[in-house]
């Protein structure tokens, strides 16, 4: 049995288990949109989930750019949407 992770997501608390993804262990709290696109604000979230799309690109730990899909989520992470 994996180990509880907490986190947040744009300052809202949620937990994850250890081991997830960012990715997956925001879509498994019922978080669907990543991001949103520059310039018509459509939102994004995986499509690839294998490091190549970059659609999940979040900030974590004020950190941008990272791919949600590839980094685990660890304890205490805050991570934000991209613009
Ligand atoms: S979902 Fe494609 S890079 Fe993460």
């Amino acid at each position: 049995m994996n180990s509880k992770v907490n986190f947040t997501f744009n300052g809202t608390q949620y937990s994850g288990e250890e081991g997830q993804s960012v990715a997956a262990a925001l879509l498994n709290s019922g978080v669907t949109s990543l991001r949103s696109t520059r310039f018509n604000g459509e939102p994004r979230t995986i499509f690839c989930g294998i490091g190549i799309c970059f659609d999940c690109v979040v900030k974590i730990d004020g950190v941008a750019n990272q791919r949600a899909c590839l980094i685990a989520i660890t304890e205490g992470s805050q991570i934000e949407s991209s613009q």
